[in-house]
């Protein structure tokens, strides 16, 4: 399986990514975790993200792009992979058309979790007070909120228009949410 797990900030990618790699026998790949890790460690790509992350700006296409191609070229991605926070540019989706139709693949789902917005910005408040992400603040919240509405959201017609969107609820318990999806990718037929 080839997926995309899609959403806003605090729409659960992260948490239902991990349930959902599993699931299929692939690996999660989270450009955010990625690069979080480099910052963590203080590489050289790390210390050219975190200044974009800080201010809730997307890395540059060409950093992020680089860094899935490099990803996905390991032999553990080459059964499949579920990609958690990318494509988020329209740039992001066509470099990723031309790494995966490399391989003779080709993408299986787009998952994408709704949430209400309300509900978002609570579950990244209460995120700041145990995890203290330094992105979780009110003000880069609310930046993250509208790049994503700006820049990723219009993804979402792309991949409906080519007939691989599925769109899950991804209110109620953390749960629920796992089984919708299963639900939903369990139909899909698997390339
Ligand atoms: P990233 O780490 O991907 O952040 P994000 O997209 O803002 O998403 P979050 O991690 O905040 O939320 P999530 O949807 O994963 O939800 P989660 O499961 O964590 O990216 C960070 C930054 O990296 C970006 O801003 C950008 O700078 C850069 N970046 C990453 N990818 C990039 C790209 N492709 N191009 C350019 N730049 C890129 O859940 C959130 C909270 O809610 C958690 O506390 C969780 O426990 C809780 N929760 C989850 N599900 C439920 C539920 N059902 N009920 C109640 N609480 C829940």
């Amino acid at each position: 399986m080839r997926l995309i797990l899609m959403g806003p900030p605090g729409a659960g990618k992260g948490t239902q990514a991990r349930f959902v790699a599993e699931h299929f026998g692939i690996p999660a790949i989270s450009t955010g975790d990625i690069f979080r890790a480099n910052v963590s460690q203080g590489t050289p790509l790390g210390v050219e993200a975190k200044r974009f992350m800080d201010a809730g700006e997307y890395v540059p296409d060409e950093v992020t792009n680089l860094m899935v191609r490099n990803r996905i070229d390991e032999a553990d991605a080459s059964p499949g992979f579920l990609l958690d926070g990318y494509p988020r540019t329209l740039a992001q989706v066509t470099e990723l058309d031309g790494m995966i139709g490399f391989t003779g693949h080709q993408l299986d789902a787009v998952v994408v979790l709704t949430v209400d917005p309300e509900e978002l910005v609570q579950r990244l408040l209460q995120r700041a007070q145990t995890d203290g992400r330094a992105d979780d603040t009110e003000d880069v919240i609310r930046r993250r909120q509208e790049v994503y509405a700006e820049q990723t959201e219009p993804l979402i017609g792309v991949y409906r228009e080519r007939g691989i969107l599925v769109e899950v609820d991804g209110m109620g318990e953390v749960d629920e949410v796992t089984t919708r999806i299963f639900d939903a990718l369990d139909v899909v037929p698997q390339s």
